[in-house]
């Protein structure tokens, strides 16, 4: 699958971002996956790095590789965060949480000197908003916010669990079952499909300010650098300071 290739050469691009002695923000996803598989082949090769995971499924996939993990208790500076995204326009800007993790990446992208977004081609657009933004809610919140975030201009569904199940064929079937996706940290998410958001800092501002909202999926000025897999190349962006 080109789209495959692509997520693996940018994966690897990242790694040379990675210094001897770093401490790094692992992110979560399928590109991010690749970045933890080949950081861990650097690892066995004697790379001294300490990680630091955005979910319980890349924590397990870096204590399989021998990737010794650490937390923001012990290093709240992070140096460098190799991390994937649903979408990234031309300043940089991401919508991010496809799979869930948003809160945690935020907040490691946060705590982080450089951010290294990785992603195919298919990611990258003109405009953000067509990925509808994940917003990470407090259940209790959801009829509310419901309400609140359609107010804002989108039409906003409640994220359904998702389970893989063998089908008759012997594929791998997806389907909802009607139950919440729950967070790592135990919240619900709501899908937002707003169209076209030709001012992400704004919208971001807009979200921020409504109780009940834990984090959303906008990252807004925190990538450093974009490295986006395009055939056989990797194409390197990089956001102008401010
Ligand atoms: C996980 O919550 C996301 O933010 C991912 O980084 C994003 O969805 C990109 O995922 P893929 O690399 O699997 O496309």
């Amino acid at each position: 699958m080109a789209h495959d290739q692509e997520k693996k050469a940018a994966a690897r691009a990242s790694l040379a971002f990675v210094r001897d002695g770093d401490i790094v923000g692992l992110g979560s996803g399928s590109t991010a996956e690749y970045a933890v598989r080949f950081l861990g082949e650097r690892v066995q090769g004697g790379l001294k790095i300490r990680g630091i995971p955005t979910s319980q499924r890349t924590k397990e996939l870096a204590e399989s590789l021998g990737i010794p993990l650490t937390t923001l208790q012990e290093f709240p500076d992070i140096d460098v965060t190799v991390d994937g995204a649903d979408e990234i326009d031309p300043e940089l800007q991401l919508i991010k949480g496809g799979g869930g993790a948003l809160l945690r990446e935020k907040i490691v992208a946060s705590a982080s000197k450089r951010m290294v977004v990785i992603a195919d081609s298919s990611k990258r657009v003109q405009v953000l908003g067509k990925f509808p933004l994940p917003v990470e809610v407090i259940a209790m919140a959801e009829p509310l916010l419901l309400k609140k975030i359609a107010a804002l201009g989108a039409s906003v569904k409640l994220r359904l669990k998702k389970i893989t199940a063998l089908g008759g064929s012997g594929k791998p079937r997806r389907y909802a079952n009607g139950n919440p996706f729950v967070t790592d940290e135990g919240h619900i998410i709501l899908d937002c499909h707003f169209g076209e958001i030709p001012d992400p800092r704004a919208l971001a501002r807009q979200l921020d300010s409504l109780t009940g909202i834990v984090e959303h999926g906008l990252f807004v000025d925190m990538a450093t650098v974009a490295l986006i897999g395009k055939g056989d190349d990797v194409v390197e962006f990089r956001r102008d300071p401010r």
